[in-house]
């Protein structure tokens, strides 16, 4: 009975996406609450968009970005980037090597496979493959990429200019988290120098390399659950739509899903829970989810930023009075891994720890 299959659909080597099954396997069908793309959807809203370069310019302009990137981080947790300086070229090649990557025989991929949310470059579906009760319609190779020659010899050797190409998009990007970090603690009145240093020297950039197939039921299966990132920002590139962002404050309070739109060259900045902690809740860490498409392969590069490993993210007493305490314990990316180890969950929906 293949449509009940639950837990051995990654143990063959090739799981049900890759097989291109004609239907969705019970195992992948999420909860409604979820809200699995339906037909109808397609809420395009104004998604915020800054123009970054403006960072670099008069301090009108910086004040200019800081208060819209304030604004954005208060009301949706998430913004777009334009005139990031990063080259066209060297985002489709990040782009180009992802894919060639997931075309690979299994035989070849398998070699990174683990189960092991420690392991330093792993490749897996569904997060904890065959544990997970629901399971998503993702493949996806996970590795840590900073500091750079720490690790890149770990990572895959094929397709040939593997490393070299997503090499280059990790540096980039890493460089413009920093620019952005600052950006976000003067926003704060922390100062652009509050993290650099501590982020410059130990901090950790974890890139999500993620595949999702085409689905042949996009009603009933989800790419990614809605969750938030566990970074302070991450940093996201994708060749298609399917990141849906929870709007908070829109229509009344309720919130609705947004679709993000895709526009070439954009950058996409989720707010993390470490920066909600971080600003003691003035700003909010994105719910988002994925949703899929039937026709199409989608590919998203995630590159999240955090400080070190054991390095714990505090609310600044900067940031606290007696008509607002601090909001949140303190807690570090170990703390958080050591959470999905000790429930047995691939990903908390929310690990925020308050207070
Ligand atoms: C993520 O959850 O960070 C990945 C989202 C995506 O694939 O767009
Ligand atoms: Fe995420």
């Amino acid at each position: 009975n293949e449509k009940g299959e639950s837990s051995s659909i990654f143990k063959m080597g090739n799981s049900a996406q890759e097989r291109s099954l004609p239907y969705v396997p019970d195992c992948y069908a999420v909860p409604p609450s979820y809200e699995p793309r339906d037909a109808l959807d397609s809420n395009f809203e104004i998604v915020p968009t800054i123009d970054i370069s403006r960072l670099k310019g008069s301090d009108d302009e910086r004040r200019g970005v800081i208060q819209e990137l304030s604004s954005a981080c208060q009301l949706f947790g998430f913004f777009q980037v334009v005139n990031h300086g990063i080259n066209q070229n060297i985002l489709d090649d990040a782009l180009e090597v992802a894919h060639g990557f997931f075309e690979l025989p299994a035989k070849e991929k398998k070699k990174f496979m683990s189960n092991d949310v420690y392991a330093p470059v792993r490749y897996t579906t569904s997060i904890k493959d065959g544990l997970d009760k629901i399971q998503f319609w993702r493949i996806f190779l996970k590795h840590y990429a900073h500091p750079l020659h720490r690790w890149i010899h770990l990572w895959p050797q094929n397709p040939p200019e593997y490393r070299e190409k997503m090499g280059k998009f990790c540096e980039e990007v890493r460089s413009l988290s920093l620019e952005i970090m600052g950006a976000i603690t003067e926003s704060l009145g922390l100062g652009r120098d509050y993290l650099s240093s501590r982020m410059d020297k130990n901090g950790m950039q974890v890139m999500a390399v993620n595949c999702y197939p085409p689905c042949p039921d996009p009603t009933t299966a989800l790419g990614l659950p809605p969750h938030s990132d566990y970074s302070c920002i991450t940093i996201l590139l994708q060749n298609l739509t399917g990141l849906e962002i929870f709007h908070l404050s829109a229509h009344g309070g309720s919130g609705r899903w947004v679709l993000v739109p895709e526009v070439k060259g954009v950058l996409k900045v989720h707010i993390g829970d470490h920066v909600e902690v971080l600003s003691n809740g003035l700003y909010n860490s994105v719910i988002h989810k994925v949703t899929l498409n039937e026709e199409k392969t989608r590919i998203s590069l995630a590159s999240l930023h955090s400080l070190g490993m054991d390095d714990k993210m505090s609310v600044p007493y900067q940031l606290v009075n007696n008509e607002n305490p601090a909001r949140y314990r303190e807690s570090s990316f170990n703390d958080f891994l050591a959470f999905l180890v000790k429930n047995d969950i691939s990903q908390g929906e929310r690990f925020i720890d308050t207070l």
